[in-house]
């Protein structure tokens, strides 16, 4: 990091630290998951972030049920017959060659250049378990995307997208769009995406908004409505799975949260109580 540069520069920076965080998983003895290559992926820079980032062990267990959560949407799915997983933002993640896949299944991973440059440099030699393509392209380049969920929707029968921590970046209009956009493929059926609440996301940007607006990826999108916000967009809330809930399940949970977990708990309009899930969409009528 050079002198006065700050530690997230950009909005794929925030890649390397998501990856400290399954780093650090994988060094438990109880881990929930292991991801043996998030070490080398996180890289300096990752490090460097963490180090910057207030509470960073406080909030440790939320990086994790996230990722606990996307794989247990990918296993189900893949049990129940997805050929191909649409990962969208990829970032440095490393499911194709951490978790037990089928060698057919196909799985794109889509990202800006820079980061899947750096991914491929440091997986080079590493062995995927399916088959891997990945994808250098900006997902707010409308008719770009459209024409490559077009071309990928052709191409399978059964599609799971991922979207794992992109959709707080981007506004309500731009998620609407984008979910309108993975509708039109009649292939792509399920949907995993993470979404908090109004309250959660004003807390986030208390906590780390400045840092990340610095790097012009300021925290935007937690929708009123929960969950339901996609349904006028073409997907209904199938399964929702809050993090909060796996955290006390998974024993994860720190003391206050395992007291406010026996409050009732709704997954569907949060408002200001501070609320994140991940939720498996599925189309509308699919
Ligand atoms: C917080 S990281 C999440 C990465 C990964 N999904 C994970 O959970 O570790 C956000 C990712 O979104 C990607 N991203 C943000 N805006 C994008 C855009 N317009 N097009 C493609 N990728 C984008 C960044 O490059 C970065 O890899």
């Amino acid at each position: 990091m050079r002198q006065g540069e700050p530690a997230i520069r950009n909005i794929s920076d925030t890649a390397n630290w998501a990856a400290v965080y399954r780093a650090r998983e994988a060094d438990r003895p109880d881990a929930l998951f292991r991801d043996p290559f998030a070490r080398r992926l996180a890289g300096a820079r990752g490090d460097q972030i963490f180090a910057t980032m207030p509470d960073k062990d406080r909030h440790a267990w939320a990086w994790v049920m996230r990722t606990y959560l996307f794989d247990h949407f990918v296993a189900g799915q893949v049990k129940e017959g997805a050929d191909m997983v649409v990962n969208l933002a990829a970032g440095l993640d490393a499911r194709p060659y951490r978790m037990a896949l089928p060698a057919s299944l196909r799985w794109i991973e889509v990202d800006l250049p820079e980061i899947l440059a750096y991914k491929e440099d440091v997986l080079r030699d590493e062995k995927p378990a399916c088959v891997l393509e990945r994808v250098r392209l900006d997902l707010s380049d409308v008719e770009a995307r459209r024409a490559l969920f077009e071309q990928l929707g052709r191409r399978a029968r059964k599609a799971l997208i991922i979207t794992e921590g992109l959709l707080i970046y981007l506004s309500e209009d731009e998620v609407a769009a984008l979910a309108r956009d993975l509708s039109s493929p009649g292939a792509f059926q399920r949907w995993a995406l993470d979404v908090v609440s109004p309250g959660l996301l004003r807390i986030l940007q208390k906590q780390i908004g400045t840092q990340l607006s610095r790097a012009s990826a300021p925290l935007k999108f937690g929708p009123g409505e929960g969950p339901g916000f996609f349904t006028p967009h073409g997907w209904r809330p199938s399964e929702v799975r809050s993090i909060a809930k796996t955290a006390v399940r998974t024993r994860r949970a720190p003391l206050l949260l395992r007291l406010l977990s026996f409050l009732p708990e709704s997954n569907d309009r949060q408002g200001s109580r501070p609320w994140g899930g991940v939720c498996l969409m599925a189309k509308q009528g699919a």
